[in-house]
């Protein structure tokens, strides 16, 4: 007997809104030692007309999100969280091809982040997707004096 499992559930990436703060704080919460606030992700998605987000849905859950700035010709991603329970399935990694086909369809030439030196999970995913070391910024995270891995992707 074959046994078989299909994923039949619909994935939707969309733009975050403010009704989606409540759900994205409580990711962001357990996912970052120096969460952002409401007030931030308010900033973000009201004020900062070089900011975009997007959140993931899985059956209408939303299990991550993803932000990125615009500045010129690249996309600099500021934050990027996948819920615990929903990790090392390949969401993260879906999230990052989707702004890759967003960045191609709009000119954009590079995509960059910084990473924290401790988070070798980040890393490899950076690293899987195509993105390469390319400065360290030091002491980058103040409160733990930690360094910033820079990591970039060039598109063509
Ligand atoms: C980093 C994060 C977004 C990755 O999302 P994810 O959906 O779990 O990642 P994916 O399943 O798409 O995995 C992509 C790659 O990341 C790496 N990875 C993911 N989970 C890993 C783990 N537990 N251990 C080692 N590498 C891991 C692997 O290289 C993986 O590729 P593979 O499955 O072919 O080995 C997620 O772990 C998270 O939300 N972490 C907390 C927030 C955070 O650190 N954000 C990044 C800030 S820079």
């Amino acid at each position: 007997m074959i046994n078989v499992n299909y994923d039949i559930s619909k994935i939707i990436i969309r733009s975050m809104e403010l009704d989606d703060l409540e759900e994205v704080l409580n990711i962001e919460k357990k996912s970052f030692s120096n969460p952002w606030t409401y007030n931030i992700f308010y900033y973000e998605l009201i004020q900062n007309r070089y900011a975009k987000y997007f959140v993931l849905e899985k059956n209408k859950e939303i299990i991550g999100y993803l932000g990125l700035w615009l500045r010129g010709r690249s996309f600099h991603i500021t934050n990027i969280a996948i819920k615990e329970r929903w990790r090392n399935r390949g969401y993260g990694g879906i999230l990052l091809r989707f702004i890759e086909k967003m960045a191609t369809k709009h000119k954009v030439e590079k995509i960059s982040l910084e990473v924290r030196r401790s988070n070798l999970i980040a890393q490899n995913m950076y690293r899987k997707c195509g993105y390469k070391l390319i400065k360290i910024r030091k002491n980058y995270y103040q409160a733990e004096k930690e360094d910033a891995l820079v990591m970039e992707k060039k598109l063509n």
